[in-house]
């Protein structure tokens, strides 16, 4: 019997042969996390089996179609915008118009699409991605509005074709859906629960970047540290298994939690030479308190702690973050426990939200929302103590050596080479074009705030 991925096969060459000879385009706007943005580059890999071309114009495209995100509420308008944009060119050229990704799984959203914007063609859902190409063939060939969200928690499917934004760096996902329930978080309603795929299916797919000269992996989930591959296969053994691959020179990893850093991880990012030192730690906020009412399991205590415990363990490692201002009752001694941790931890990169109310999240229920005018002024402050330290944080990388996986030329200068340290730090320096794709060492000369400069040694 055929697989469903096989099955989709047959779809994408049905469209194919109907698409043949027309030179047909697509584009496609991501608008979520880099799970999101590895989700459109098996759409793009779909799209692309099915005869289309990739336009950045989308005046141009014969299809369109926008991977949205619902974490925070801005996405929302921006979605509704665009889609309002796409009606003139619906009724003039026919395009094809598909909504798919988190946001799709919102009953209130699809509502809204259905009244208010009835000439979309297709609304897809998180599980339902691999079935795309059928979606397209049905309204090809019936030119019928079709809905395709499911509730439940889709397989992990494999071999989908895929076409990847960058030829250097790639990401993997590793496991899909969070069991966490972070009081503020809507992932877990849009994404199910958490469903690991099997090691030998991630191995494979790293082996093959690494035969087609990738030299970054960067393996995703919403929990990566709680990934399970089933027999006592775990988070660490995947690392050791990725860190023995040829060709691959550094390995990256978003999301942990801090509360799934046990010790054989931590083991294992000190003991494999390609998993880069910086690990993300996200904190989401510095008060106990708080932290209790998001669900993150885990105190202000004992986050400092953990911090210190991976400094001591992990020699020059440095941590980035994500951090919530404004959470419900959240209060100013609150906020100071936040940027109390801040301070302390010295990371090296802070990621900041305003908190945003989510539908059918327990913190969108909680009745002591902070003003909107006190989130802002506290997002502003937390900015400002996070911006004060890069410069100082910057300074002690200068005279330091540094290895930089070179991306390629830099785009406001030309006549210099852009790349990226094991820190994740952007440095720019001179140097001829064959460098491009290697990893080399560099000498520290300066910094720049968002940049460092190098020389060749
Ligand atoms: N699974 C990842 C994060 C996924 S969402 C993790 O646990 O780290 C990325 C970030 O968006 C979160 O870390 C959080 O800081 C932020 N975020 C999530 N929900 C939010 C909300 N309702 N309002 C504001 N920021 C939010
Ligand atoms: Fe959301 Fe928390 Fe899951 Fe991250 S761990 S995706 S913040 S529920
Ligand atoms: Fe957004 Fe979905 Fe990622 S809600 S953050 S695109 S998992």
């Amino acid at each position: 019997m055929k697989n469903e991925i096989e099955e989709q096969y047959e779809f994408m060459d049905k469209v194919n042969e109907l698409n043949k000879g027309k030179e047909l385009k697509y584009s496609i706007f991501t608008m979520g996390c880099q799970l999101n943005e590895n989700d459109s580059e098996k759409i793009c890999g779909m799209l692309e089996k099915m005869g289309y071309f990739r336009v950045d114009d989308t005046t141009k495209a014969d299809i369109v179609v926008f991977n949205t995100c619902c974490v925070r509420e801005n996405a929302e308008d921006k979605l509704f915008g665009k889609i309002g944009e796409m009606k003139r060119q619906k009724e003039k050229k026919g395009t094809i118009i598909a909504i798919g990704g988190c946001m799709m799984q919102e009953k209130h959203i699809v509502e809204k699409l259905h009244s208010s914007y009835p000439y979309v063609d297709i609304i897809f859902g998180t599980h339902t991605l691999h079935k795309l190409s059928e979606d397209i063939y049905k309204i090809l060939e019936e030119r019928k509005r079709i809905d395709d969200v499911i509730d439940i928690d889709g397989e992990v499917y494999e071999g989908l074709p895929i076409k990847r934004v960058d030829n250097i760096k790639a990401s993997v996902t590793i496991m899909y859906g969070c069991n966490n329930f972070c009081s503020y978080c809507i992932v877990p309603y849009v994404r199910g629960r958490e469903r690991s795929r099997r090691p030998v299916d991630i191995l494979n797919e790293v082996r093959n970047l690494a035969k087609n000269g990738y030299k970054e992996i960067t393996l995703l989930g919403q929990n990566v540290n709680s990934y399970n591959g089933g027999e006592n296969y775990k988070f660490s053994n995947l690392l050791y298994d990725v860190n023995k691959i040829d060709g691959i020179e550094r390995i990256r990893f978003v999301s942990p939690h801090p509360k799934d850093f046990t010790e054989d991880v931590i083991e294992a990012i000190k003991k494999c030479d390609k998993v880069c030192k910086i690990i993300h730690l996200p904190l989401q906020s510095g008060s106990s308190k708080v932290l209790k009412s998001m669900n993150r399991k885990y105190t202000k205590e004992q986050f400092i702690t953990l911090a210190e415990k991976m400094k001591e363990r992990i020699p020059n490692v440095v941590f980035s973050t994500d951090i919530i201002v404004g959470f419900p009752g959240e209060t100013e001694e609150d906020f100071e426990d936040t940027l109390d941790v801040v301070k302390r931890v010295n990371f090296e990169q802070v990621y900041m939200f305003i908190y945003s109310r989510r539908v059918g999240t327990p913190g969108d229920k909680m009745e002591n929302q902070i003003p909107e005018e006190i989130k802002h002024k506290r997002f502003d402050r937390l900015k400002a103590l996070v911006e004060s330290g890069i410069s100082v944080n910057n300074q002690k990388y200068i005279g330091t050596v540094q290895k930089v996986l070179v991306e390629g030329e830099s785009k406001n200068n030309p006549n210099m080479l852009t790349g990226r340290t094991d820190s994740n730090k952007v440095v720019i320096f001179e140097g001829t074009k064959d460098l491009i794709h290697s990893v080399i060492e560099l000498k520290i000369v300066s910094e720049h705030m968002w940049y460092l400069k190098g020389e060749i040694m």
